[in-house]
């Protein structure tokens, strides 16, 4: 398997021609109604425009079809195929982001604002799941860092609390009697894992808007870390001293961590880390032709030494 190497600058291949029509455009060519709808229903994805990868990996990319289908997100269901039969019926727009706790400018940012500040980017990342299934992404996004920037954190400010909007009118995993999970659905990161210049936050995939249910209108991307730090749907982040609390971490604490760095040296209780499944990838006979998981997921070289004199076995 190709090991990732630090960003080298090439015209991504994978960049369509809906990339370079801007979503401007798209508004103003397909009228309000449609617009309105491209944002509300996982049915619409609106092509978005993103500058080429300066972070790719050169595996082969996921279909968008497996990316869109095959996915994690509770809050529609614990199946596979929930999130993309599901979540049609999140509504997002308007959506804002509440910024807050140990920040000098504390704001509740547009989605909007967002979209028109900041250059978004492609990144074609690989994702690795917990449950030892893999893809490669190319997702389009911005560093996190550069809205921590505008919020300016304090000295104080350690680590980076995300939170996942909680509207069960919308959202049928958080109605009923059976909730598979707490909610909000809630991450957090390390402020320096959080200002790595590989930590974004998406707004897209596949030369197009985020699908409801991956996640729209902005979840976080890891990619070093297991899948699930890449928190769906945010609506709030608060910079904060001690260590916030981790969804899974929380239910589960003897198989989940809360620093969740893909480590084939580490296995998972009850399954092995060593290898994984890449969606869409023949595994051949006898379930052969796994690939190896690789350290930090192929970002060693990048992220290892944030976790200098740390004991991953520990802290996993
Ligand atoms: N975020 C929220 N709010 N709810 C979830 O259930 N699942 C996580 C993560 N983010 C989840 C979430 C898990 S376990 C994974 S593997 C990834 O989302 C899956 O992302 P994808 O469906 O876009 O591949």
């Amino acid at each position: 398997m190709p090991v990732y190497h630090p960003p080298k600058i090439a015209s991504s291949e994978i960049t369509s021609k809906s990339l370079y029509l801007g979503r401007r455009d798209f508004i103003a060519a397909s009228g309000g109604a449609l617009a309105a709808a491209a944002f509300s229903s996982s049915a619409f994805a609106a092509p978005l425009k993103a500058a080429p990868s300066a972070y790719k990996v050169d595996d082969k990319l996921t279909s968008k079809e497996d990316v869109t289908s095959y996915n994690n997100f509770y809050e529609f269901g614990t199946g596979k195929e929930d999130p993309s039969r599901n979540a049609g019926s999140l509504k997002t727009r308007p959506w804002t982001i509440e910024i807050g706790g140990l920040v000098a400018k504390p704001q509740v940012i547009d989605i909007e604002t967002i979209m028109k500040d900041i250059t978004m980017e492609e990144r074609v990342y690989r994702m690795r799941c917990v449950e030892a299934w893999s893809m490669v992404i190319p997702w389009i996004g911005f560093p996190l860092s550069a809205l921590l920037d505008k919020v300016e954190p304090l000295g104080s400010a350690k680590y980076v609390a995300f939170e996942t909007l909680v509207r069960p009118e919308e959202m049928q995993g958080q109605a009923g009697i059976f909730q598979a999970l707490e909610w909000p659905y809630v991450e957090g990161l390390r402020l320096d894992e959080a200002r790595h210049p590989l930590t974004i936050l998406a707004t897209g995939l596949y030369g197009e808007t985020l699908p409801n249910q991956n996640g729209a209108p902005i979840r976080l991307v890891v990619p070093w870390k297991y899948g699930f730090k890449g928190i769906k749907s945010i609506v709030k982040i608060t910079l904060t001293e001690e260590q916030p609390p981790s969804t899974w971490n929380v239910l589960q604490p003897s198989e989940y961590g809360f620093y969740a760095n893909v480590n084939p040296a580490v296995d998972h209780p009850r399954w092995s880390q060593a290898t994984e499944r890449r969606i869409g990838e023949a595994e051949g006979l006898f379930g052969g032709a796994r690939l190896d998981t690789l350290p930090f997921n192929g970002y060693a070289d990048e992220v290892a030494s944030l976790y200098d004199g740390m004991d991953l076995t520990k802290f996993y």
